[in-house]
């Protein structure tokens, strides 16, 4: 890619179609899920180096425990274990990772990998990675106005101190908003994901699952992304 290419600063994917890429070749709806840690792995290395600040990805939603046990428990262990194991090239990179997402109802295993990956990484400098574990947009919107109703209570704050602004620095995490939301797999819709801050994002969804989703299908991306005109409300 030139130079002239805007790489946009965040970067949001809901990393969908494990099971149907599964499952469309007579396979378990899990080795999907396996499958995509390798995506992952190739197309964090390829943001890090393209100089995406911020990727947000979509790993569990709040909806996802509505799922057979076993899937989720399937789901479960291969976070503990990639967060343990196989995040050499997060070290590497300089990959600082957060989480976005309740804790509750996580396994203690999960949450003792997540806050472990959470330290290592805690000085990095490079690409910020949001894993959106056990999220939803309404638990956010609900936990964040609960926090900010205590902080009321306490006499930190008052009613005007509420913006934009305030908000979004009381949320999960304070990160900048959304500049592009992938979704893959073909699906049309957000499924309760990071709505405040994808407010003015541009939206692409392609029909690969995404373990299919390799850094070409990336270029693919930033290169619509690059044909987007932005405008924010205003006028051009
Ligand atoms: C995304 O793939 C991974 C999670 C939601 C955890 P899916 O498991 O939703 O795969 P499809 O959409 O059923 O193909
Ligand atoms: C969204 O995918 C959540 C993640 C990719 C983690 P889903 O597969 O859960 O969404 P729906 O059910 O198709 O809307
Ligand atoms: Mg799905």
């Amino acid at each position: 890619m030139n130079n002239e290419i805007i790489i946009p600063k965040h970067v949001g994917i809901i990393m969908d179609g494990n099971g149907r890429w599964a499952q469309e070749r007579g396979l378990a709806r899990t080795v999907g899920h396996k499958t995509a840690i390798a995506t992952l792995k190739e197309l964090c290395i390829y943001m890090a180096d393209l100089g995406v600040k911020y990727a947000s990805l979509y790993a569990f939603s709040t909806e996802n425990f509505k799922r057979d046990s076993k899937e989720v428990d399937f789901i479960m262990n291969l976070f503990i274990k990639v967060f343990n194991k196989e995040f050499d090239f997060i070290k590497e990179k300089k990959i600082k990772v957060l989480f976005s997402g309740r804790r509750e109802p996580l396994p203690s295993n999960v949450l003792k990998a997540m806050d472990k990956i959470v330290e290592e990484t805690k000085n990095n400098t490079e690409l910020v990675l949001n894993i959106c574990l056990n999220y939803g947009s309404h638990a956010e919107i609900v936990d964040t106005t609960k926090k900010l109703c205590n902080m009321y209570k306490n006499g930190e704050i008052k009613i005007e101190d509420i913006n934009d602004e305030f908000i979004q620095k009381n949320l999960y995490h304070d990160l900048p908003p959304l500049d592009f939301v992938i979704r893959t797999s073909g699906e049309m819709r957000l499924s309760n994901f990071m709505m405040f801050q994808a407010s003015y994002a541009e939206f692409y969804f392609p029909k690969v699952y995404f373990p299919d989703f390799t850094k070409e299908e990336f270029d693919k991306a930033i290169e619509i992304f690059n044909n987007r005109d932005r405008r924010f409300g205003g006028i051009k």
